[in-house]
């Protein structure tokens, strides 16, 4: 619900406000941002605005000797009036940076949304919008300024445009997506950073006085630095989170002021960053999310249900996911039609339903030296084309998937050789690779022309229901041969642009086909990719232990569904660590499953473990993808629990980092959000153990499976002490009634309503 009353606009969703108002001389000013408040009575003592007396700060003008732009909570920031803090908006004109000071005109609410930048959230008859407009006391430059709410999501959703009415051209040289000042300094900020194979862990800072910065400068949304970020305060536990709708360069820099405030902005990274606006022109910037929880997990629940409902869009939103095999880590580059036959006869026996085709089908693509951006079937694999290919595979009632990375080439290509100029590289200068390949400029529309129809033509040549676009590397030596590039600090949101229009081509053209993103693991794990392709892949790295950090930083903005998760071999092929298939089952179970290895040479026992895993994860897929997650807390710094819940049933996965020996204590298990008035049957999921598992203590133990375990508790108890679960191995005793469980083994729980 939007309100606005004696100049105060009051946007409320279930469980927050957000209010900010219009002061005497057109400033707005940040009011209040948390707990929902119904009754705003003396809601003026919540600004300070305009009654302070600083010292030696700059102060509006002379007749508002109060009003300092150092303390006011600005809803888009401007430099150089007397706000040194970092600003939303950097404008240069004739002289270079101008100096401006954006005052109220008018606003607007309305039912939806009727802005659109090429990536962006839907919005339904239950959203509203506010939109602002701001203008210049000198210059004719004005800024909307939207607000859209999602209520039962407790999300505002926030955007701005530019408007250039000025004579003149002029240069955007930054232009955020949100700025929010908050009137509190007692944060801990909560980031998502990492590199290939260990993307998106969690980092939690104390912030103090300076700024910090959160930003990825490679062209892609990256695997360093993800544009989810938290807010977390010392005193209460409230967080605030916020989330960009963008797949490029992007910047979050969070600012404590030496006067008790925080302010952060988020959007397009203003580094090298600058778009040309003649007379007349606008510029829109992405959208951007935030939303205010009591805690994390409710601020990271909120970012799930907001994700699923109004970003992931077409026949895959809310649908359930395949479960998937993939080749690349069962064969690699050594595609052999007979060999994937086999692999997917296996997967079908098991209980699989899709079959991807990764890397290596086409032109001369062998290995990663060479044939990216010849988008034909390779004959050589495929003799009889791809149509036959994904018809066997269908006649094993699996779906068939297809693996494309449409963005590169590889210089020992056809295309390459062909338009040495569609690629972005600076003519005269050595260009830098990544994985001998090179990025194509998809700025230019004669390159996007020939993509989408080379590899419409692949796709419509065979029966295909999934694709797994790819994308290996960053963007680096910019330059681009198209001319409506005004200049390099255009062309990497220019290439963001260009993607979205290509994944929009494909995307309508093939809307019953399911798209998974994907850049070398989870190196543009972004909203802009999910409002195309309803999920991404995660990590190349399967390691049931980093991924289960991986997944869990990954989890705190993004909900299962959109989480690509598979059980791989062991050791496994990142980490050489060995472990149980049931264990890596476990990790892999809180998002969209597949299995990525060669299910032809595993044992009886790992196919069985398979069939059972791929069972039981069917049965309760719907939670799993779309169920409420939320970690639990424990004491022990060696457990690690998650849960995911539909409201009846509930699944608890332990996952036990280091085995102690001795402890002389069993592990806890408390389940907060379960009914005090109810009570539950908890189970264990029946897991195969493999006899080398136990070594010399086989005789002691003596049957290829955990232990079993099974009890009725009272909601009360569950929810607030807890229930201690089955003793653990240490060292001696190896029966039925102890778990036989060592590092980085796992446990699964299924906590159903009892019937009295
Ligand atoms: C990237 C992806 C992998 C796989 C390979 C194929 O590394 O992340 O999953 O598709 O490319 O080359």
């Amino acid at each position: 619900m939007i309100q606005e009353e004696k100049g105060y606009f009051v946007l409320s969703t279930d469980n927050s406000s957000y209010i900010f108002r219009v002061l005497g001389t057109g400033h707005l000013d940040n009011v209040y941002y948390g707990k929902r408040l119904d009754d705003l009575t003396g809601i003026e003592r919540l600004s300070t605005s305009g009654n302070l007396f600083l010292a030696t700060i700059p102060y509006y003008d002379e007749e508002h000797q109060n009003l300092f732009p150092e303390i006011i909570r600005s809803e888009y920031p401007t430099p150089l009036k007397g706000d040194a803090r970092e600003s939303a908006l950097e404008i240069e004109g004739k002289r270079g940076i101008e100096s401006l000071t954006l005052l109220y005109d008018s606003y607007r609410i309305f039912k939806g949304k009727d802005f659109s930048f090429p990536a962006f959230a839907n919005a339904d008859e239950k959203t509203e919008t506010l939109e602002i407009k701001l203008k210049d006391e000198l210059l004719p430059i004005e800024v909307l300024l939207r607000y859209t709410v999602y209520e039962e999501e407790d999300v505002i959703l926030r955007s701005a445009t530019i408007i250039n009415s000025t004579d003149s051209a002029i240069k955007l040289r930054n232009a955020a997506s949100l700025s929010l000042d908050l009137p509190y300094d007692d944060f801990n900020l909560l980031t998502y950073s990492g590199a290939w194979g260990r993307e998106r862990q969690e980092e939690r800072r104390k912030l103090l006085s300076g700024i910090v910065v959160n930003d990825s400068k490679l062209g892609v949304t990256s695997n360093e630095h993800s544009p989810l970020v938290f807010l977390e305060r010392e005193l209460t536990g409230e967080v605030y989170g916020f989330n960009l709708i963008y797949s490029g360069n992007h910047r979050e820099t969070v600012e404590v002021s030496p006067f008790g405030k925080t302010r952060v902005i988020t959007g397009i990274n203003p580094w090298l960053f600058e778009w040309k606006m003649q007379s007349g022109e606008s510029f829109n910037t992405p959208e951007a999310i935030m939303t205010y929880g009591e805690k994390i997990e409710d601020a990271s629940l909120s970012f799930h249900h907001f994700t699923n409902k109004y970003i992931i869009r077409g026949e895959w939103q809310y649908r359930e996911r395949p479960v998937l095999i993939n080749s690349w880590e069962a064969v690699y580059f050594n595609l052999e039609e007979e060999k994937l036959l086999a692999l997917a006869e296996k997967a079908s026996e098991l209980g699989f339903e899709l079959f991807v085709l990764d890397d290596g089908w086409f032109g001369s693509r062998r290995n990663d030296r060479r044939g990216l951006g010849d988008w034909y079937v390779s004959p050589e694999v495929f003799p009889d084309g791809l149509g036959s290919f994904s018809e066997k595979i269908h006649s094993m009632g699996l779906m068939f998937g297809l693996w494309m990375e449409p963005e590169m080439v590889n210089p020992d290509s056809e295309l390459y050789r062909k338009h040495p100029d569609w690629v972005i590289e600076i003519p005269g200068r050595k260009a830098a690779l990544t994985r001998h390949q090179a990025v194509l400029d998809i700025t230019r529309e004669d390159v996007r022309d020939y993509l989408y129809s080379s590899l419409e033509a692949v796709i419509s040549s065979a029966n295909v229901d999934y694709i797994k676009w790819d994308m290996n590397r960053t963007i680096t030596d910019l330059f681009s041969s198209n001319p409506s590039c005004h200049s390099n600090g255009e062309l990497q949101h220019r290439y963001v642009l260009g993607l979205y229009e290509l994944a929009g081509r494909f995307t309508e053209r093939f809307p019953e086909i399911l798209f998974e993103g994907c850049a070398s693991g989870g190196n543009r794990y972004d909203l802009g990719m999910l409002s195309f392709m309803p999920q991404i892949w995660t990590s190349d790295n399967t390691d049931l232990y980093q991924r289960m950090t991986i997944e869990a930083g990954t989890l705190r903005g993004f909900p299962q569904s959109a989480m690509g998760a598979h059980v791989s071999a062991s050791p496994g092929h990142q980490s050489l660590r060995t472990s149980l298939i049931e264990n890596r089952f476990d990790v892999a179970a809180f998002g969209s499953l597949g299995y990525e290895l060669d299910l032809t040479k595993l044992s009886e026992l790992d196919q069985e473990a398979i069939r059972n895993e791929i069972a039981f994860y069917k049965k309760y897929r719907k939670i799993f993808q779309f169920g409420d997650f939320r970690p639990l807390s424990s004491s022990d710094p060696e457990l690690v629990f998650w849960s995911v819940t539909d409201g009846k049933t509930t699944i608890v996965m332990e996952f036990i980092k280091r085995m102690l020996p001795n402890t002389g204590k069993c592990d806890r298990l408390i389940i907060p959000f379960l009914s005090s008035d109810k009570h539950y049957r908890i189970t264990n999921r029946r897991i195969i153990i493999p006899k080398e598992f136990f070594g010399d203590l086989w005789p002691q133990w003596n049957k290829e499976e955990n232990e079993v375990f099974e009890c009725v508790v009272s909601g009360d108890i569950l929810s607030k002490a807890g229930i201690l679960l089955p003793p653990r191995f240490m060292g001696n005793g190896l029966q039925s009634s102890i778990s036989p469980v060592s590092d980085n083994g796992t446990r699964m729980y299924i906590i159903e309503e009892a019937q009295d």
